[in-house]
């Protein structure tokens, strides 16, 4: 054996510990709103610090000490105070950038929560329901995907395909498939006053929000709603214009659910699916991004789709493999539109 390899080793799988405990704890500082206190605000003794968050000194020293070392806030040691300079404010504390990172601190301990009962279901087989990831993980996952449907998804992803971006200038119909909390919904209703939208989303709690936020925005009167799966679909030939975001690995029958997205859509129509930006030859996936989809896979995408006897795809199920399943399910073209996004793939499927 190599021991200079096994210590290297040692202390890399060490690092991953601390850092993971740290994930813990820069969940806390968004969840208690440490990083909103420190943004902006310059240096900060811990005192004046748990003053202004309306916190305990001496939970917030030690928090402090943690981000101190692991380099997400910064230490003046001469004076014994602590900034969160405003390049890390952006990525923990700015909820309105598309850099911000807070809804993905927050799904985080959600999925970690349910490490054993996925252990579990390694020897006993099936899975946890996505309904028992609870509401750190819908929120979480609103708060992460928001400024990105808010600024991104119909200024620049969408308007990439031509098709999609024409239907919808036409006013013709929407379909939103796992809509979520309905923020990708509410964004196309916004962007396109002409255009109605269809959203439909299994999870109860999801679609409750989905519904309050429509409302919210003004937009519920061109926003249906219904609290179905995909494969269950009744639509022939209405749609201009389907989209998913993140969905169709989490489906526990993909291949009937894109064929009744393909059924819904008129023949002219397209459908836009965002999924990983992964190949689905693992070999390419050996990276950092990798690591993060395959183990949120396990401790989520996965395991919520065996539990109802799906068909698992996971979430590194891959671009290649994604476009496979489109032809198969009737897409006559299928093909990668360029969003220069290390974290999403978009395939334009015509239908
Ligand atoms: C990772 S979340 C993405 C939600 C939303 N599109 C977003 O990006 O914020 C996956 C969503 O797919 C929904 N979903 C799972 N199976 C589905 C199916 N068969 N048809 C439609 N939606 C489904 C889940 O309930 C969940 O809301």
């Amino acid at each position: 054996m190599d021991q200079d390899r096994a210590n290297a080793f040692l202390f890399k799988v060490f690092g991953d510990v601390a850092t993971s405990a740290a994930v813990a704890c820069l969940s806390i500082g968004d969840r208690t709103g440490l990083f909103g206190a420190m943004r902006g605000a310059g240096y900060l003794t811990p005192a004046q610090l748990a003053a202004r968050a309306g916190l305990h000194t001496r939970y917030v020293e030690e928090w402090l000490a943690a981000m101190a070392a692991g380099g997400y806030v910064e230490y003046d040691p001469d004076a014994g105070t602590f900034r969160l300079p405003d390049e890390h404010a952006v990525v923990l504390a700015d909820t309105e950038s598309t850099r911000f990172l807070g809804g993905l601190l927050q799904m985080a301990p959600a999925v970690v929560r349910q490490a054993d009962r996925v252990a579990a279901s390694f020897v006993e087989g099936g899975g946890v329901h996505f309904s028992e990831f609870g509401e750190d993980f819908v929120e979480g996952m609103e708060r992460a995907n928001a400024p990105n449907f808010a600024n991104v998804l119909t200024r620049r992803w969408i308007p990439l395909s031509d098709t999609a971006r024409r239907h919808l200038d036409a006013g013709r119909r929407v379909l939103d498939v796992g809509c979520g909390s309905g923020r990708s919904s509410v964004a196309i209703a916004a962007a396109w006053p002409r255009a109605t939208v269809v959203a439909v989303e299994p999870d109860a709690r999801s679609l409750a929000r989905a519904r309050d936020l429509a409302v919210e925005h003004a937009v519920a009167d061109r926003i249906e709603f219904f609290a179905i799966g995909a494969e269950d679909l009744v639509f022939e030939g209405e749609f201009g214009v389907a989209l998913s975001v993140d969905v169709v690995h989490d489906m526990a029958d993909p291949r009937r659910a894109l064929e009744a997205v393909h059924r819904a859509l008129t023949p002219d129509g397209v459908y836009l699916m965002a999924e990983p930006n992964c190949s689905s030859d693992l070999r390419h996936n050996l990276h950092p991004i990798g690591t993060f989809f395959y183990s949120i896979s396990v401790l989520h995408c996965l395991t919520q789709s065996l539990a109802v006897d799906g068909a698992g795809l996971g979430a590194g199920w891959g671009r290649e493999a994604a476009a496979d399943l489109a032809r198969a399910a009737g897409f006559r073209d299928v093909r990668e539109l360029d969003l220069g996004n290390p974290i999403t793939a978009l395939l334009e499927c015509l239908a």
